[in-house]
């Protein structure tokens, strides 16, 4: 059984502590958060303890979860390395590629390990899409389009994610799942090109293009639709012998010759009860972490190295934005 400590007991907070009450293996033991209130009235709804400090909460696990504030990745993870145990850690992994770097190498120096909470890796649909690309069954991909965007989240606590200073705008925030799953499914692109719309929260919206050997990728990202807008994630993959698509429709397969299907994606009981389907991705997120900690496997999906070149990736996509709008 792995020991878990989760630190933040926010929007996310709330996703993995559900998550880990469903996971094999995984013993959410409590939480600590700047908001004791939040934080005793989380631990209640969690059966878990709400501890008054990050360092008596450490002494008491084997992993710290941290679903804290972009700003506070750096800092929580750092500490967390000094006091050997283990991360899990939202994305972006951080504000900086500095933050980043500092992070892997204080895990590094430590012997624990570290893997940053990549969740689009591990969607069913994602995850299955990446499977057929890997198999070559449609033969190679030609273009794929990546979206996902949908109004400001509002719910931050402490508006934070308001702050440029603090979240790293829309694009670093949202949009990075987007380029970590194109890094994942085409590699590192020959060429980037980046142009969107940037106000008092950063860069809200932003049109990326990556260039290719054979492929390309258009990836489109925002969170400044007016509210009431639906949320919307959707991927379209043109292979030589087909497509798929999931947009405003179920992920549907396409192949020349064959009548078109529509994947089924199993649904899933906990043992305790609850549906492992509906919580998407973040199941088998945690469900690998935890299972790669107890093995000794090495993480496969994600590792620290591939969050740095998203992170990397990102930067430069907002970088050129904002010099595009200087011009
Ligand atoms: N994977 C995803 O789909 C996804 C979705 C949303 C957010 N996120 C990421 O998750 C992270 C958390 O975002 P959120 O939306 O849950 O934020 P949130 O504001 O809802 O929650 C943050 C929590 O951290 C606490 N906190 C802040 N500073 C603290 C400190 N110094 N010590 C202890 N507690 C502190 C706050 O009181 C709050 O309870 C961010 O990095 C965000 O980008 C990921």
């Amino acid at each position: 059984m792995v020991r878990v400590g989760l630190v933040g007991c926010g929007f996310m907070g709330q996703m993995h502590a559900t998550v880990h009450g469903l996971v094999k293996n995984s013993q959410l033991v409590g939480v600590f958060d700047s908001s004791r209130e939040r934080g005793e009235a989380f631990a209640a709804k969690h059966g878990c303890q709400f501890y008054d400090s990050f360092e008596a909460l450490a002494n008491d696990v084997d992993v710290i979860d941290i679903c804290l504030p972009t700003f506070r990745h750096r800092e929580f993870t750092v500490k967390a390395a000094a006091l050997k145990k283990h991360v899990l850690c939202e994305k972006p992994m951080a504000l900086t590629m500095d933050d980043a770097v500092t992070m892997k190498q204080a895990c590094e120096d430590a012997g624990v390990r570290l893997m940053i909470a990549h969740c689009i890796r591990f969607w069913p649909e994602y995850a299955l899409l990446k499977q057929i690309a890997v198999t070559g069954h449609l033969g190679d991909i030609l273009s794929l389009n990546l979206t996902r965007y949908g109004e400001f989240p509002h719910w931050g606590s402490d508006n934070w994610l308001a702050d440029e200073s603090r979240a790293g705008g829309g694009a670093l925030d949202m949009h990075i799942h987007d380029t970590d799953y194109a890094l994942f499914l085409l590699g590192q692109p020959k060429e980037i090109f980046s142009a969107g719309t940037i106000d008092a929260r950063g860069v809200s919206h932003i049109f990326s293009t990556f260039v290719y050997n054979k492929a390309v990728c258009h990836l489109e990202g925002g969170w400044n639709m007016p509210p009431g807008t639906p949320f919307k994630m959707a991927f379209r993959a043109v292979f030589e012998q087909g497509a798929v698509i999931m947009d405003d429709c179920p992920m549907t397969v396409y192949e020349k010759g064959k009548e078109p299907y529509i994947p089924e994606f199993p649904k899933m009981e906990a043992a305790g009860g609850g549906n492992i389907s509906d919580l998407g991705g973040y199941y088998h997120e945690v469900a690998h972490f935890i299972d790669r900690l107890e093995t000794g496997a090495p993480f496969d999906v994600t590792n620290p190295e591939t969050s740095l070149q998203s992170l990397q990736v990102t930067l430069r996509e907002i970088e050129q934005v904002k010099s595009r709008a200087a011009r």
